[in-house]
C-alpha cells in the first residue's frame, strides 16, 4: 500500500484527492513529499515546461480565515522576491479551488531534522551549515523578509552541487531554507503564541522569547531560532523541553539554556561554539548577535581560535564507587541517580490535600511502572528525597498556596539535584511560571497527566547527565 492511501480495516483505502489534480491548470500532482503544519507539499509536473516542482498545498480552512489570503499572498510575493543560492526559488503562487498553493524549485535532499536524528554533529559540519543559512537569512533580513518559523524541518540538506566540479571542494552539505515568512500566513501578527484555549500556534520548541511574547519582531528573533538548531547540532538535544506546549515557551522566556557541554557528557563540544550559541540564546534581542552576518563573523572566530573542547567524564563510564564518590553519595543512592528504567524509577508522590481527583497521576505513573509511594506532607520531603529518583508535588487543589510550600522546600529540602515536578491547572500561566522560574524541573498540566512518566523519565535523565 502506498503510504498516501490511508487503511481504516478492511474499508477501501482513503485516495488523497490531491493526487492526480491539476492545480491551477498547470500544475500535475502526482505524489505526496510530506505533511506539516500549514498543509502539504506535493511532487508535480509543470505542464509546458516539463520541470518537477513542488507544490505546497495550504490546508483548505486557511484560506477561509479572514485577512489571511492577503497575507498570504503578500508574503508569497515577498518570498518569490528572494533569490539566493541557500533559499527555496518560489516559482508561483496563488489561489485554487479554495486552496492557497505556493509553487518551489523541488529540492532532492532531507531535512536537517532527519540528519539530527543520528545525534551531534562535528564542529566543521555545524559551522557549514549554519553559514550557509546565515548567509540566507542575511540577504532575506536585509530585503525585510523575516522568516519566523526556523527549525530543522525547514532546513533542507542537498549534496552539494559544487562538488566535483570545483576540484577544490569536496563533497560537503548544501543547504536550502524553505517557507520563509509562511508563519505568518497562518496566524494574525497580533496573536503568534497563545491561543484561546492557552494552546500554542506553530512549533514552540523554536520560537523566540519575543514570538512567545507576541512581540514585535526582528531578525534577531530569527537568529535566536538559529540558535536553538546550533544547540541541537551541538549536543543532539534541544535546550528546552516540557510537558505541554506552554512549558516550553515559558522556558524559553524565563530559563537560561544550560550549556550544551553538561547536556551531553560523551560528546565533545567546542568551547568557541558553544560561547557562540549562548550568546545568540540570550533572552533579550539586544544581547545577541544583531545581524546575520555577525554571528557568521563570530563562528569563523570561534573556529578559528581553535578546537578547545569541553568534555564531562561520562558517568556511565564509572564504576559505581567512582560514581559514588564523584556524587558524593552512598552507593545505594547513586544505584537511585542512574537509573532510569521505569522499572526502576522510584517516585515520590506528593499531595498536599486529601481530596479524590477524577484525574490520579499515581495511577497514571503505576500504569507506566513506576515505582510510586504517596505522602501527605510538604515538610516530610526532604527526609524522604534521598529514597527517590524523583518528586512529584500535585498542587491541586490551591496551587498557589501549594506552591508557597514547594518554594519555601527548594531551598530546605535535601535534594541533592533530584528533579521536582509539579502537576497543576491546564490554565495558570502565572503559577507555571513561578514553578519554573523557582527551579522545578517541569510543570505538567492537568489535561496532559499522561505525559508524566516520560517527563520523569527525561528530568532524571538530565540530573543524571548534570551530575
Ligand atoms: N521545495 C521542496 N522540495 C522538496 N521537499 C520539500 C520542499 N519543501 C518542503 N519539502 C518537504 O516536505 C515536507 C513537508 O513540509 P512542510 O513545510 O509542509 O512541513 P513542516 O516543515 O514539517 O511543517 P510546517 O508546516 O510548519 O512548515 C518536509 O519534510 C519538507 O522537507
Ligand atoms: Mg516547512
Amino acid at each position: 500500500m502506498s503510504d498516501l492511501d490511508l487503511q481504516l480495516g478492511d474499508a477501501a483505502p482513503i485516495v488523497d484527492p490531491m493526487l492526480g489534480s491539476v492545480v491551477a491548470g498547470r500544475y500535475e500532482v502526482r505524489e505526496l513529499l510530506g505533511k506539516g503544519g500549514m498543509g502539504c507539499v506535493y511532487r508535480a509536473k509543470q505542464a509546458g515546461l516539463d520541470r518537477e516542482i513542488a507544490l505546497k498545498v495550504l490546508h483548505a480552512h486557511t484560506a477561509s480565515k479572514p485577512g489571511m489570503k492577503r497575507r498570504f499572498k503578500r508574503e508569497a510575493r515577498a518570498a518569490s522576491m528572494l533569490q539566493h543560492p541557500h533559499s527555496v526559488v518560489v516559482h508561483d503562487f496563488g489561489e485554487w479551488e479554495g486552496q492557497l498553493f505556493i509553487a518551489m524549485e523541488m529540492l532532492n535532499g532531507v531535512p536537517l531534522s532527519d540528519v539530527l536524528l543520528s545525534g551531534p554533529l562535528p564542529s566543521e559540519r555545524i559551522v557549514d551549515i549554519l553559514v550557509q543559512l546565515l548567509d540566507a537569512l542575511e540577504i532575506a533580513h536585509n530585503q525585510g523578509l523575516l522568516h519566523r518559523d526556523l527549525k530543522p524541518e525547514n532546513v533542507l540538506i542537498l549534496d552539494d552541487p559544487r562538488a566535483g566540479v570545483e576540484p577544490d571542494k569536496e563533497h560537503r552539505d548544501y543547504v536550502k531554507v524553505v517557507d520563509f515568512g509562511l508563519a505568518c500566513v497562518m496566524e494574525p501578527e497580533t496573536d503568534m503564541s497563545l491561543t484561546d484555549d492557552g494552546n500554542v500556534a506553530g512549533t514552540p520548541a523554536y520560537m523566540s522569547p519575543e514570538q512567545a511574547k507576541a512581540s514585535e519582531l526582528d531578525g534577531r528573533s530569527d537568529l535566536y531560532s538559529v540558535g536553538i538548531m546550533m544547540y541541537e547540532m551541538l549536543c543532539g538535544e534541544r535546550p528546552f523541553a516540557g510537558a505541554s506546549p506552554l512549558a516550553v515557551l515559558v522556558k524559553h522566556l524565563y530559563i537560561e539554556p544550560g550549556r550544551p557541554s553538561h547536556r551531553a557528557p560523551e560528546t565533545p563540544v567546542h568551547s568557541g561554539l558553544e560561547e557562540v550559541c549562548l550568546r545568540v540564546l540570550s533572552k533579550l534581542p539586544q544581547d545577541r548577535y544583531q545581524t546575520a552576518a555577525e554571528m557568521r563573523l563570530a563562528l569563523g572566530q570561534a573556529m578559528a581560535g581553535g578546537n578547545r573542547f569541553i568534555q564531562k567524564p561520562g558517568i556511565k563510564k564509572m564504576s559505581r564507587a567512582e560514581r559514588a564518590e564523584t556524587l558524593g553519595i552512598s552507593n545505594v543512592a547513586t544505584k537511585a541517580a542512574t537509573a532510569t528504567d521505569a522499572a526502576e524509577l522510584r517516585v515520590l508522590s506528593v499531595r498536599a490535600c486529601q481530596t479524590d481527583f477524577s484525574s490520579s497521576p499515581n495511577a497514571v505513573m503505576r500504569a507506566f511502572g513506576l515505582d510510586v509511594e504517596e505522602e501527605e506532607r510538604l515538610e516530610d520531603i526532604g527526609l524522604l528525597a534521598p529514597r527517590f529518583h524523583a518528586i512529584v508535588v500535585d498542587l491541586r487543589p490551591d496551587p498557589a498556596e501549594a506552591m508557597i510550600g514547594v518554594e519555601a522546600g527548594l531551598e530546605t529540602w535535601e535534594l541533592d539535584g533530584r528533579p521536582v515536578i509539579v502537576l497543576g491547572p491546564d490554565d495558570e500561566f502565572a503559577t507555571m511560571q513561578q514553578a519554573l522560574s523557582i527551579g522545578v524541573a517541569d510543570y505538567v498540566p492537568v489535561s496532559k497527566v499522561s505525559k508524566l512518566p516520560k517527563t520523569l523519565r527525561r528530568a532524571v535523565r538530565r540530573y543524571r547527565r548534570k551530575r
